[in-house]
């Protein structure tokens, strides 16, 4: 109750910040668009920047402000915006994740529907269609999709696996864990390397999609699946063991830092999502000789799915100016400038993939013919009050060690949110 009045509050504040033309008044202010997203640095903000750029020149007319928020998977942004939404100050424009995240903010109502302006650009036709209904509720469209992100890629270095005489990718986390075991006898310090509590959220997915199996693990999500059962305490012993041969350092870092465990030659994996081919390139980094990257083990043949999308918040500052940037980020020049960068895949299935680098053509393949999930940590799976609990579960977990602890949080956890 108390939630509802809040948001509801926070409503009214907006349309009446709006209306006396708070941040949306006349003079130059009328031109600013102000949009919030985590993307400061690397391949994510060179992704941000030529988005930007496409939008100077297909509307010169209106100024972008960037109101990024740093920290990866939206760590710290997320609270920022949830603060500016309840106290009345949207932005122009935020970025959300399609799924369980964006449905947050949708039931929030926070969001305008954006129907029309999908009719308007032709885009009912020119997105696929599990990408729009995880944008759509009620039969309303609520935000424009960026790129598609897959989550469960491993990104290794060559060479240190060639010190333990890896030369074929595992099939089964079982598998990789023997693998991980060779890299330590080795001398590999670090077999695998992992960040902050997010990521570790992350990893654990990639975990549960490999032993669950693609149908075992949306099972989750919608309660077919008993987190309970013996199958997830697989799982979850699994985790454990993948985590004894992490990095100690692990809660301080953030996932750049981890990745850079493996291009400087300290660990030999990673499991992030495929930013990290972004990342890489900006770096000057080649596939091949610097990077290799694989699925997640046990995880071939599935695409762990996630997609950045641009919303229009009720009593955004500039309606205008936050539509034509929607146009942008839907448009086929402005995919093009963000994709290439940030190393997701283009939403528009009228891209070409001749554009994109080889780890990218081989994911607009792969999505176009493996089996679907949603991510868990990026917003498709679940709410993000679901997530928040989760993540502290997984976080505590880190150390406690404790499978049983954290098989009942996560089952707990289910049960408040479904
Ligand atoms: C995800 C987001 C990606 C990337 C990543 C790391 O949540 O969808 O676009 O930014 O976080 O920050």
């Amino acid at each position: 109750m108390r939630r509802i009045s809040l948001v509801a509050g926070a409503v009214v504040a907006g349309l009446l910040l709006a209306a006396c033309g708070g941040g949306g008044g006349g003079g130059t202010e009328t031109k600013k668009v102000e949009v919030f997203t985590w993307w400061t640095e690397g391949g994510e903000k060179a992704g941000l920047d030529g988005l930007v750029s496409t939008f100077k020149k297909q509307y010169p007319k209106y100024k972008f402000v960037n109101a990024a928020v740093a920290g990866g998977a939206g760590s710290n942004a997320k609270n920022v915006l949830a603060s500016r939404l309840q106290s009345g100050q949207p932005p122009s424009s935020f970025q959300a994740h399609a799924g369980g995240e964006l449905a947050d903010y949708i039931k929030a109502g926070q969001l305008q529907d954006l129907s029309s302006l999908y009719k308007s650009q032709g885009w009912d036709q020119k997105f696929p269609e599990g990408v729009v209904k995880a944008l759509t509720y009620q039969g309303k469209i609520y935000s424009v999709p960026a790129n598609i992100h897959r989550a469960n890629v491993v990104w290794a270095n060559p060479s240190v696996l060639k010190k333990a005489n890896i030369t074929k990718p595992a099939d089964s986390i079982s598998a990789w864990i023997k693998d991980l075991a060779k890299l330590k006898k080795a001398g590999v310090k670090t077999p695998l390397s992992v960040a902050t509590d997010w990521t570790q959220v992350q990893l654990l997915e990639t975990v549960l999609i490999a032993d669950l199996g693609p149908d075992g693990y949306s099972g989750l999500w919608d309660g077919k699946t008993d987190w309970n059962g013996s199958d997830v305490t697989k799982a979850l012993n699994d985790y454990k063991t993948l985590l004894s041969y992490t990095n100690t350092d692990r809660s301080g870092l953030d996932w750049p830092d981890a990745v850079k465990y493996v291009t400087d030659g300290k660990a030999a994996y990673n499991v992030m999502g495929d930013w990290t081919a972004g990342a890489l390139k900006e770096q000057g980094l080649s596939q091949d000789k610097d990077w290799i990257w694989m699925p997640v083990p046990g995880t071939d043949g599935i695409f762990d799915f996630l997609a950045d999308s641009f919303t229009l918040p009720v009593g955004a500052p500039n309606e205008a100016g936050a539509k034509a940037w929607l146009k942008t980020v839907g448009s086929a020049e402005g995919q093009k400038a963000f994709n290439t960068k940030k190393g997701s895949i283009p939403v528009r299935t009228d891209a070409t993939a001749s554009d994109y680098d080889a780890y990218q053509q081989q994911a607009i393949k792969d999505f176009g013919s493996d089996t679907v999930v949603p991510s868990l940590a990026h917003g498709a799976a679940v709410s993000i009050g679901w997530l928040t609990d989760i993540t502290s579960a997984v976080g505590e977990f880190g150390n406690s060690k404790d499978v049983a602890k954290l098989q009942k949080a996560l089952a707990s956890a289910a049960d408040s949110h479904k």
